[in-house]
């Protein structure tokens, strides 16, 4: 008998199986360009690096969302929106109040994304106008709900929003409960635009597989923050704190590196799927991290990153991605380790909704096939029970 030539044989008789799906391409996209051969990230065309220089987290959002720059009536309006949505419902604050705070910052954003989309009567409506509405509303609410599981595990208490202050510095004010110098802001303004977007990666894949279904953006945001916690991916910023806290002093760098690497650790803030040759927004992000070294006199810690930079490129040939220089700057900022990966789901958010309104403007339900290598068919050896015994 002759059998169909079935398309995903490579000849061995078994599937080609793409492990992690490295190298797959698996759709288009207009939101942004990772280009590893020349070490390049564009935002709707813009080089990330000029955007970090030159944007507010604003005029980025508005940039990833609707594919141009805003106008300045655009900014305007857009800005006013977002500042009377920054405030904590109290339904939520409640929710966040019943959680122990022995529970990771990560539980309590991912909690806080699904009480907010509960809390929405449009939930259902997935129209790009309505979708729009709900991404401007997470982005707006998502900075109280950080700032405050900071807080709370201090013992401190809510601190209101202000709408004189843009994100970036409101963000720090909710947090700290002082307006925040030029330093900070600018540092921080820069993280959240270098976080805000980059394709097809683990957490953004994961909202366009929850999209695909016709789930509301609500359970793709969620789901994309629950994808965001490991430590392969934006877990690792916490990550690389504890690290630095390990390894305690750069004088200890090259035998802690040795120790880690002779126990096949990964180094946490190294490697990266797409980027081989170094990771585009590093540069950026470190020149922002050496102002906030220069601040605090905090040369020990850019020491430290510095000698584990090099012995890892020494070693394994292997460069820092984002999470290294954000980490340790994330620290000098004053937040707690565990808090930053949900900073990064304050910024990703952004291009999460992005990409959910893209996936719904051609969608294709997202289902792959598998090699099944289980046991072969085989029965089981029971009487049939309930109303299976009486037919
Ligand atoms: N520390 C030590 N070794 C590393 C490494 C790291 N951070 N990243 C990659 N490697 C090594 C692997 O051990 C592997 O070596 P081998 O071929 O001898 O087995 C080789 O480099 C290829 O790594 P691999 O894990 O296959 O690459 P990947 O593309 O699947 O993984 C990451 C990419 C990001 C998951 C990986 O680099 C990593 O785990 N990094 C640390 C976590 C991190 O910083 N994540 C944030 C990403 S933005």
């Amino acid at each position: 008998m002759i059998r169909p030539i079935d398309p995903r044989m490579n000849g061995s008789g078994m599937a080609d199986i793409k492990k992690g799906l490295a190298g797959v391409v698996v759709d288009t996209t207009a939101i942004s360009k990772v280009n590893p051969e020349t070490n390049s990230l564009l935002y709707r065309g813009y080089p990330v690096q000029e955007l970090a220089a030159s944007c507010s987290v604003e005029q980025v959002a508005w940039l990833l969302w609707h594919g141009e720059l805003p106008t300045d009536d655009e900014l305007t309006a857009f800005e006013a929106d977002e500042r009377t949505q920054r405030a904590l419902p109290a339904e939520l604050k409640t929710v966040i109040d019943g959680l122990p705070t022995s529970a990771h910052p990560m539980d309590v954003v991912r909690t806080a994304v699904s009480v907010i989309g509960a809390l929405d009567p449009d939930a259902e409506d997935s129209s790009r106008e309505s979708n729009l509405a709900k991404s401007v509303r997470l982005f707006a609410m998502l900075p109280a709900v950080v700032a405050y599981d900071q807080r709370r595990r201090h013992g401190e208490d809510l601190v209101p929003p202000r709408d004189d202050l843009d994100y970036a510095r409101n963000f720090l004010w909710m947090t700290f409960g002082e307006e925040p110098d030029d330093v900070d802001a600018d540092v921080f303004r820069i993280s959240m635009v270098l976080y805000a977007e980059h394709s097809f990666n683990a957490s953004t894949f994961t909202a366009r597989v929850v999209t695909s279904t016709l789930a509301d953006l609500y359970s793709a945001v969620t789901a994309a923050v629950g994808a965001l916690k490991g430590p392969l991916h934006g877990g690792a910023n916490e990550a690389v704190m504890r690290i630095f806290d390990e390894i305690g002093s750069p004088d200890a760098v090259d035998e802690w590196l040795d120790d880690a690497l002779a126990q096949k650790r990964k180094i946490m803030g190294f490697g990266h799927r797409v980027y081989k040759h170094g990771d585009s927004r590093v540069p950026t992000m470190k020149a922002a991290l050496d102002w906030l070294v220069a601040k605090h006199e905090a040369h020990g810690v850019a020491e430290l990153y510095e000698r584990l930079e090099a012995a890892m490129l020494e070693r394994k040939n292997i460069r820092p991605n984002l999470d290294y220089p954000s980490g340790p700057a994330y620290a000098l900022l004053g937040f707690d380790t565990w808090t930053f990966t949900p900073l990064f789901v304050a910024a990703r958010v952004v291009g999460w909704t992005a990409h959910v309104m893209e996936q719904l403007e051609s969608n294709a339900l997202i289902r792959p096939l598998s090699e099944y290598v289980g046991p072969d068919e085989r029965h089981v050896d029971a009487a049939p029970i309930g109303l299976s015994a009486a037919s």
